[in-house]
């Protein structure tokens, strides 16, 4: 529980208590409450709250976009929900969000559809809407009556900043919206096996907290019923305490930076190999999933026959320096 209320903190605002929260937020829209629920780590929100949804207010449809985690499909078929949608997100002919394409699909869709939105550091695109765009979002989810249902598994690692990184789920709760987000601790502490996660929940009756939660409560109790206790103390420790919170979010700027530098290296490295190098390895090398990485972020001027080429480079990088073959890794699987 005290881990609960502590990532609520976190995602809706630093030091904020539910009833700051709503006085916050009174004044500029109307009152709304928020609480959470300790789960297993992301993956557990998402089932917890998509199972509530589900069984508690029969909502059937939801929709995520294309491409997106390949978890969140399964995870809402197991929770009960039939009718998988998707949105579109990334125009491969582009190479960029397609954000024409997701207002179309979302003002097309049926009335009461959970909408999964990934709060930050899209996965596996790595493109977030911007501020005016989230805000076209929210009205077209706002005329078609669409449900919100958050993806938090990368606070502080998209922008390096926990607050901005938050930015959208905020902006959704001062519009009014009442939503349910999936906080992972997974990344951002590096608590990936203890399975740490907070299901948000914002509702804006204070009458209907206390049933809500005891049904989430009901939930988690016939799946497994109670969550471990050790990860989601030292999370509850470190956001609990102004030192340690600070030392932490240190860190996530540093490891933020850090990835950001890499990529920026793996970039100039790469290029300078495609220009100088002349490729050795391309009948070694099999074609999988990274490799349409690679061939995503490069510009097809840059070489012809691109796709054997980038096989080369892949596997010249995980020789010569194991670091840069993890990024790749990073962007594809996690
Ligand atoms: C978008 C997204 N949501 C949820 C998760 C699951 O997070 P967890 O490992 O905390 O269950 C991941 C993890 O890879 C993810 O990328």
């Amino acid at each position: 529980m005290k881990m609960a209320s502590h990532g609520s903190s976190l995602l809706f605002g630093r030091w904020r208590s539910k009833w700051q929260l709503m006085r916050h937020f009174s004044m500029n829209i109307f009152p709304c409450l928020a609480f959470g629920v300790q789960v297993l780590s992301g993956t557990g929100g998402l089932r917890v709250g998509a199972e509530f949804l589900q069984e508690h207010l029969k909502y059937n449809t939801f929709y995520y976009s294309n491409p997106t985690w390949e978890n969140h499909h399964l995870v809402f078929v197991k929770s009960g929900f039939s009718q998988p949608r998707v949105y579109r997100y990334w125009d491969p002919k582009r190479r960029a969000f397609d954000f024409e394409g997701m207002v179309e699909d979302l003002s097309g869709a049926p009335e009461n559809s959970v909408i999964l939105l990934h709060a930050c550091a899209h996965n596996p695109t790595g493109i977030d809407p911007t501020r005016e765009q989230w805000e076209k979002i929210a009205d077209v989810m706002e005329q078609r009556k669409l449900f919100p249902f958050f993806d938090s598994a990368y606070q502080g690692f998209a922008s390096g900043d926990l607050d901005r990184d938050a930015w959208a789920v905020r902006y959704f709760v001062q519009r009014g919206f009442e939503l349910v987000c999936s906080q992972s601790y997974a990344k951002n502490f590096g608590l990936y096996n203890e399975r740490v996660g907070n299901l948000a929940v914002v509702v804006s009756d204070q009458r209907l907290v206390a049933p809500i939660r005891s049904q989430l409560t009901w939930v988690v109790r016939g799946m497994y019923s109670n969550p471990p206790a050790h990860g989601a103390r030292v999370v509850a420790n470190v956001l609990a305490d102004e030192k340690l919170f600070n030392q932490w979010r240190e860190h996530i700027k540093l490891m933020s930076s850090r990835v950001i530098e890499m990529r920026e290296a793996l970039r100039a490295e790469l290029i300078n190999y495609l220009i100088l190098n002349i490729v050795l390895y391309i009948y070694h090398c099999r074609r999988d999933s990274r490799v349409q990485f690679c061939n995503d972020i490069f510009d097809d001027n840059i070489f012809i026959n691109y796709r054997y080429k980038i096989y080369s480079v892949f596997f010249f990088f995980k020789n010569k320096c194991n670091y840069y073959f993890v990024e790749i890794i990073y962007y594809n699987y996690i």
